[in-house]
């Protein structure tokens, strides 16, 4: 007969290899998540959004705080980039920083004349703490070595510096809400402030969505020269999904020699 914390240890076993049949091929959080402690998804959805709530004077009670102003009030404080990695580290409200492993603040030349927004850590990113180093980030660097700029250039104008629209990597990979998004633009538009960059490019349908503040697709948005912050600014096709539809590749070429001509023209 077999001692009870054997039959546990059996139990265990095979509850984990019924979740790798199932697919399951990573854990997203350092700690297991109960899904029966969890709240009810519906009460949720129904309950009214967060507000920062009137309070009656001389109650002494604090309205709840808003995320985005908070956001804005640690992003605008910062000095440099140092000090804007720091405040976002001390960010506490955006719960993908719970099941990341890491912050994948920037990487690349901070004096370079381009720089780079994407969207969000991939799970290799999160692993190496890095901006697109995982397969859509291998295939960015080829595209921007065909028009000789690179991360490692310490020429400014053959340079790149790159982020993400969010610095921690959303479980499995999932879009990032409209909140997510809210919360993390003030500390993208300082980072965009300290780094100072000639032209920005925005790398796919979020950060586009969430820079020039549309709905308006990327396959539409890509290619054309617009604003963001008073700065030239060119949204592309995001290499992930080029990984995917290898036609449409022949754009992100378009897009790239328009990128070559324009610093051309401004230097
Ligand atoms: N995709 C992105 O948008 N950013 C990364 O850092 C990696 C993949």
């Amino acid at each position: 007969m077999m001692a009870p914390w054997e039959t546990d240890w059996h139990i265990a076993r095979a509850a984990l290899e019924w979740q790798l049949d199932m697919g399951v091929d990573e854990a997203i959080c350092d700690a297991p998540v109960s899904r029966y402690d969890l709240p009810d998804k519906r009460e949720t959805a129904q309950a009214p959004a967060k507000a920062a709530v009137a309070v009656p004077a001389g109650t002494g009670v604090a309205p709840a705080a808003d995320p985005v102003a908070l956001a804005r009030h640690a992003a605008e404080s910062a000095g440099d980039l140092a000090a804007l990695q720091a405040a976002l580290a001390a960010y506490d409200h955006c719960e993908l920083k719970l099941g990341a492993r890491n912050l994948v603040f920037a990487d690349g030349q901070p004096n370079a004349r381009v720089m780079i927004v994407g969207e969000a850590p991939g799970r290799e990113e999160d692993r190496q703490g890095k901006p697109f180093v995982g397969e859509a980030g291998q295939l960015l660097d080829r595209m921007f070595a065909a028009i000789s700029m690179g991360r490692d250039n310490p020429d400014p104008s053959k340079a790149l510096y790159i982020t993400n629209i969010l610095p921690w990597r959303p479980p499995q990979n999932r879009d990032p809400s409209s909140d997510e998004r809210a919360m993390m633009r003030p500390f993208v538009q300082r980072h965009i402030e300290l780094i100072d960059p000639d032209i920005l490019i925005l790398m796919g349908r979020v950060s586009a969505g969430t820079l020039l503040e549309t709905s308006e697709g990327i396959t539409r948005l890509r290619g054309q020269w617009c604003d963001v912050m008073g700065r030239l600014c060119l949204p592309m096709l995001h290499p992930a999904y080029l990984l995917r539809n290898p036609p449409m590749k022949r754009h992100a070429w378009a897009d790239l020699l328009s990128l070559q001509a324009r610093l051309r023209d401004t230097t």
